[in-house]
């Protein structure tokens, strides 16, 4: 399965007027896939179903599929500090292409982090095992706000190189890249760390509209830029996490997240990939979501897919959305609620089977592996 490298990537471009247009050289970014010596990415099933094509077989991946369910990425990680190991493109091909191996999934998810880009930019956190990210200085006014590192695609050769690596050994199997929303990233940078309520992110969105708009529009910037070095690597598809966008009502959602979620957006909208919009508990907000500038819903499980695309636009497709917990039940309860979020999939013009959020670090990873053979048997049409 190795290919060349891509011929003379760029990693990263300045703004999307200064984008390259599509070319087919190898590596190149084709309309609506990666062309590899390989072949093209464009008519893979996960492609295929983003674009609302027909496909062979329902494509199925995992969120957080590359992780603690694995015993080999235990085995790698083991004495790397997760955005060290996020930092390094040899550890970062390895790990991306685990559970490709393991469980023949339809995609492989970049082993990064969304704090990931601002770590790389130089700002001063971590990620904490068992809790998640913490700040060193949170930001809680405008000089925060302007002491955060801005874009700088030199930052980010690595990322470009680990992406190349991973699209290298794919073959046509074809890469999601991704990037953390604004909403999600300023939970994180204003709290200090993980939280429940994000009281204090909803008081300075409320209390603080000026510093609120510098700190997002800064982060739609590095979030953009940081899914463009991807794709311009070698990446097929972008998903974008709002993880922590459903906490907010729909009137905050629209007003206050929202319009930097497009931001995001818009600065791969020339790039021709799929664009994927993924959050949690986002069943309110849905249909505003859906408006981001996006093909492919991503839903978590508490709405079930056929609800789900009354909510939507109705060329989209959807991503989803087996509850993670079901992992942990009785196989033949698993497996039939497996075939009803097929079958409700259905309804939308394509669907790519995946979890209502992230693998379980408990999980039991030959589940998963007879998970992705189930839904490969599963008729995609009545
Ligand atoms: O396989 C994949 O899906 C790609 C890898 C990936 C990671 N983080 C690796 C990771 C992806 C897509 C993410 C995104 C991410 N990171 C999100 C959005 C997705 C979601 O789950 O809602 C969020 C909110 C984060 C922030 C973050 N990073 C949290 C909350 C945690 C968990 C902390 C813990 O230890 O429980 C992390 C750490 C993290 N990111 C791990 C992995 C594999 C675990 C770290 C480890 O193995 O030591």
């Amino acid at each position: 399965m190795t290919v060349p490298s891509p011929a003379a990537p760029s990693p990263a471009a300045p703004s999307p007027a200064a984008a390259s247009p599509a070319a087919s050289a190898p590596g190149a970014t084709s309309p609506r896939g990666r062309q590899t010596a390989a072949g093209s990415t464009a008519q893979s099933d996960l492609m295929r179903a983003a674009r609302g094509e027909p496909v062979e077989r329902t494509p199925v991946w995992f969120m957080r599929q590359a992780g603690r369910s694995l015993p080999e990425y235990r085995e790698v990680r083991s004495g790397v500090a997760m955005l060290d190991a996020c930092m390094r493109p040899d550890l970062v091909v390895e790990i991306t292409l685990q559970p490709v191996r393991r469980h023949g999934v339809d995609a492989a998810i970049l082993f990064s982090d969304i704090v990931l880009p601002l770590k790389a930019l130089g700002a001063d956190l971590s990620i904490e095992p068992g809790v998640g990210p913490v700040i060193a200085r949170p930001v809680r006014a405008m000089a925060d706000v302007e002491a955060l590192p801005a874009f700088e695609p030199e930052a980010m050769t690595f990322v470009a190189e680990a992406v190349q690596g991973v699209v290298a050994e794919l073959g046509v199997t074809p890469l999601v890249g991704f990037a953390g929303a604004p909403y999600t990233l300023a939970s994180y940078l204003i709290e200090g760390g993980p939280s429940k309520e994000h009281a204090k992110t909803k008081a300075l969105m409320r209390g603080a509209p000026d510093v609120w708009h510098a700190l997002m529009t800064r982060l739609a910037d590095i979030s953009g830029q940081f899914l463009r070095v991807q794709v311009d690597a070698g990446a097929s598809a972008v998903q974008l996490f709002d993880s922590w966008a459903g906490g907010l009502s729909p009137a905050d959602y629209r007003t206050h997240a929202l319009p930097y979620s497009k931001m995001v957006f818009a600065i791969v909208a020339d790039l021709d990939v799929p664009r994927i919009h993924f959050g949690v508990a986002t069943g309110e907000i849905l249909a505003d979501m859906a408006t981001a500038g996006v093909e492919v819903m991503g839903v978590d499980w508490r709405v079930p897919l056929d609800v789900a695309v009354t909510r939507i636009d109705a060329s989209q497709a959807v991503q989803g959305n087996l509850d993670p917990t079901l992992v942990f039940a009785p196989w033949d309860v698993l497996e039939a609620r497996a075939r009803e979020v097929v079958v409700a999939g259905r309804a939308a013009p394509g669907h790519i089977f995946n979890l209502g959020h992230g693998v379980l670090p408990d999980t039991d990873p030959d589940v998963l592996t007879r998970l992705v053979e189930l839904v490969h048997t599963l008729p995609v049409a009545d």
